[in-house]
């Protein structure tokens, strides 16, 4: 039975009115209703009785699968709705509006469009109280994300607390999340608070949520629908109030399709879904991220890169995202000593030996004629960036730094439509 809690009035007020209009009707109750069983569906103000404060629920006891599922799928676009209305700008924030363009956010380090993309989302998630899913490639800043939402978010000043689900064996990863009862299991010598009691009233970020077995799956979605959970091996039901942020490098939506994932959980976690840019898809940034990497870094005298060394950072595929860059430039500045610039060879081998694939290929399908290969580059690029926008062609022009008009020619040249 769906229960969604802690929403918004106007959120459900615009949900409503956008489900009747495709024939469903939810209906808004005083509070939690017996009688509501009977309905279709109902939305709940919640009192300070529940423990939640002020806040809706939504009941919907008769409503289909792809119903409930549409039902998600209006909130969350509601909430994002909501959360603009609410936004109360910083003047920081205002100043980078206007000039366009920001570098930074909360610790995160980036100029190019997808992070300005990147930082205009999450100006909108900031305020509001809905789950976040963070979804990117090892390295690429899932964690510091989730700590920027936190700390833009009216939480901030409430405990940030972080689990990974994958460093422990099923059991344990019970009794870290939830705590136990004294007697449990052999070894619960005491009774312990897990860590959700602990981030009560503030976040808890949950790392590699795709690697939690479904038995904890249905637990942390009971959180997530009712507040309520219990201690191993006790009977007490137990309330608390946590924004839930969850993060994972896998596809959940395929496991969800291939079973391996619960698919209520997922559209509750699926809420506001933050994907992060892979670095080789940001490779602008690199100098930029090289700069703040190396100012942490800087002891007695400022270290700057030898150009070849600055480029072949630059075209290297880094399949361990920002943070094998950050190693490499610890690896770097320990290297170079006292040298006052850093010079190419000391890059790492795999750095200094790599050759971008796609040039490699396309110069030798050219049989060597220059203007072949450089057709062939040509159409590549173009395919990828095409892909990389779902064929939008004022983004992917902006990205290839082409004008529109000549992404339209070349498109039709090489039919990528
Ligand atoms: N945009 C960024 N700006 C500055 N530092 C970054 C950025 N992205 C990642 N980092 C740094 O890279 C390292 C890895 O980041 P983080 O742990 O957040 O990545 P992750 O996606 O959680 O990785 P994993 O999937 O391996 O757990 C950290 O030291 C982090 O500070
Ligand atoms: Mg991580």
């Amino acid at each position: 039975m769906p229960w969604w809690t802690g929403l918004d009035l106007r959120v459900l007020r615009h949900v409503r009115a956008v489900l009747r209009r495709r024939g469903l009707e939810l209906t808004l109750v005083e509070r939690r209703p017996e009688e509501a069983e009977t309905k279709r569906a109902a939305f709940a103000p919640l009192d300070a009785a529940d423990g939640k404060g002020p806040g809706i629920a939504v009941f919907a006891p008769a409503l289909s699968e792809p119903e409930v599922a549409l039902v998600q799928l209006m909130l969350n676009e509601a909430a994002l709705d909501v959360a603009d209305a609410l936004r109360e700008r910083r003047p920081e924030e205002r100043a980078a509006a206007a000039s366009g363009r920001r570098t930074s956010y909360h610790g995160i380090c980036g100029a190019a469009p997808t992070m300005q993309e990147l930082y205009d989302l999450l100006d909108r998630i900031g305020p509001s109280d809905a789950t976040v899913l963070i979804q990117g490639e090892n390295g690429t800043g899932k964690e510091l994300v989730s700590r920027a939402i936190h700390a833009a978010s009216p939480r901030r000043d409430r405990k940030f607390v972080v689990t990974n689900c994958s460093a422990f064996n099923d059991n344990l990863l019970d009794s870290e999340l939830f705590g136990h009862k004294r007697g449990a299991f052999t070894g619960a010598v005491a009774d312990k608070p897990g860590l959700f009691e602990i981030a009560d009233t503030g976040t808890f970020f949950l790392d590699e949520i795709g690697d939690m077995s479904p038995a904890l799956q249905v637990k942390v979605l009971r959180v997530l629908q009712e507040g309520t959970f219990n201690r191993v091996g006790d009977t007490e039901t137990r309330r608390v109030d946590v924004r839930i942020i969850a993060a994972t490098n896998r596809d959940l939506a395929a496991m969800v399709a291939a079973g391996q994932f619960r698919e209520d959980l997922y559209y509750r976690i699926h809420v506001l879904a933050v994907p992060l840019p892979a670095l080789r898809e940001r490779r602008e940034d690199i100098p930029l991220l090289v700069e703040y990497f190396l100012s942490r870094h800087r002891r007695a005298r400022p270290k700057r890169l030898a150009p070849e060394c600055a480029a072949q950072l630059g075209a290297y595929a880094w399949p361990g995202n920002v943070r094998e860059l950050e190693n490499e430039v610890e690896r770097l500045v320990v290297l170079a000593g006292d040298a006052p610039t850093i010079a190419a060879d000391l890059l790492s081998p795999r750095i200094r030996q790599w050759s971008p694939p796609a040039t490699e290929d396309t110069a030798e399908a050219a049989n060597g004629s220059l203007p072949a290969a450089i057709e062939a580059l040509e159409r590549r690029m173009i395919g990828a960036a095409m892909k990389r926008h779902n064929g939008n062609k004022t983004r992917a022009a902006e990205d290839l730094k082409v004008s529109r008009r000549n992404l339209i020619r070349l498109v039709q040249k090489y039919q990528l439509e």
